[in-house]
């Protein structure tokens, strides 16, 4: 089924809470119906959006805003060890985490709680707590909106990086995810050593899978604004990467720096340190301002505008570079 809406406001469509008009709102609740759609010679721009949780509109959208209601889920192989699991890209991505949990499949438990969508779990590779989307996931299918194939991308294609994958780079924009097929395990292989966790865990019991979802979500809670509540895209910045050389170079001149060595010799920094040390929890501007327990994570204190935001994001990433000499990316995609 495929529902249609013209001038549709996209302000419950985007955790930021920002307002804004798409020319035509697009959903559609099978691999069938987005293709007849699309088969009937769908031309202009478009935007494939999902839970809304990574994009920051600075003006109306004039083109076609697509969103996948596709949520079957589905076992598609099963060995003594592994699941393969076929999950519809309009699937809520905690409501999955949770589901895999409840069925005792290791895999997802440290990305619970991560706002969002299953098709954009593959597009941004999210992640958390050491454990990348792109880690499990086996393959994911598209519709190429230019000529409307059935494309299928294994995870090997899908070059997953840091907050990266190929739907980023040379395939953006080109392809609407509609299922994506993820393989999880039977027997448990925590991931524990990411920052608290492993404490967390231990004070809620010892590893099952239940505890680790509900240290995560505990750690998530405090750390991170509720988008219910708190208007924010999540982290706002990419932590960035620099040289052994610049990074022993910081570590000099600011001993408390939070670094972590990468296997290729550089180093990541950790934006939320360097936005604090800017005194950025201090000063938001008017509408705007980073999270007081999370400066990564800029927040709508009420009213803001795309640009307001797009203002302040500016103010932060200048004053990183004339600070560290380092240059922050955004993670959110403006659009508009
Ligand atoms: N820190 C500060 N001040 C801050 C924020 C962080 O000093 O205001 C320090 C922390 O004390 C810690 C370090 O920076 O030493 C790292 O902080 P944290 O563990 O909160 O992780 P992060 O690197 O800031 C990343 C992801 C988050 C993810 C967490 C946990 C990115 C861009 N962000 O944040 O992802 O939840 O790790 O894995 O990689 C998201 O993408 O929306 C998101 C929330």
């Amino acid at each position: 089924m495929i529902k249609q809406f013209d001038a549709y406001s996209l302000l419950n469509r985007n955790t930021f809470g920002i307002e804004a008009k798409a020319a035509r709102f697009v959903e559609f609740s099978s691999t069938d119906a987005l293709r007849a759609f699309l088969g009937t010679g769908f031309a202009g721009e478009s935007l494939v959006i999902g839970g809304g949780s990574n994009l920051l509109f600075v003006g109306d959208f004039d083109g076609t805003v697509f969103h996948s209601a596709i949520t079957d889920i589905e076992i598609v192989e099963e060995t003594a060890t592994d699941v393969l699991l076929r999950v519809g890209s309009g699937v809520n991505w905690d409501d999955l985490v949770a589901y895999t949990v409840e069925k005792g499949w290791y895999g997802l438990e440290n990305l619970s709680l991560i706002p969002g969508e299953v098709g954009a779990s593959a597009v941004q590779n999210v992640g958390a707590y050491g454990v990348e989307a792109g880690d499990l996931i086996e393959k994911v299918e598209t519709i190429r909106i230019a000529d409307v194939a059935a494309c299928l991308f294994t995870k090997i294609d899908c070059d997953f990086a840091y907050r990266h994958s190929i739907f980023k780079d040379a395939e953006k924009g080109k392809h609407i995810v509609t299922y994506v097929t993820y393989r999880l395990k039977k027997a448990a292989d925590f991931k524990l050593s990411y920052g608290n966790l492993k404490d967390k865990v231990d004070e809620l019991g010892g590893a099952t899978l239940a505890n680790v979802r509900r240290a995560v979500c505990e750690i998530r809670e405090a750390k991170l604004p509720n988008p219910a509540e708190i208007g924010s895209a999540g982290s706002f910045f990419m932590n960035p990467v620099v040289t052994a050389e610049k990074a022993a170079q910081l570590k000099d001149e600011y001993p408390a720096m939070p670094q972590y060595q990468l296997s290729d010799g550089n180093v990541k920094l950790s934006a939320g340190w360097l936005i604090e040390q800017c005194g950025w929890k201090q000063t938001p501007h008017s509408h705007v301002g980073v999270y007081k327990h999370q400066a990564l994570v800029v927040v709508n204190l009420g009213g803001a505008t795309g640009n307001e935001v797009l203002d302040f994001a500016s103010a932060v990433v200048d004053s990183v570079k004339e600070k560290f000499g380092v240059c922050l990316n955004m993670e959110v995609n403006v659009i508009g």
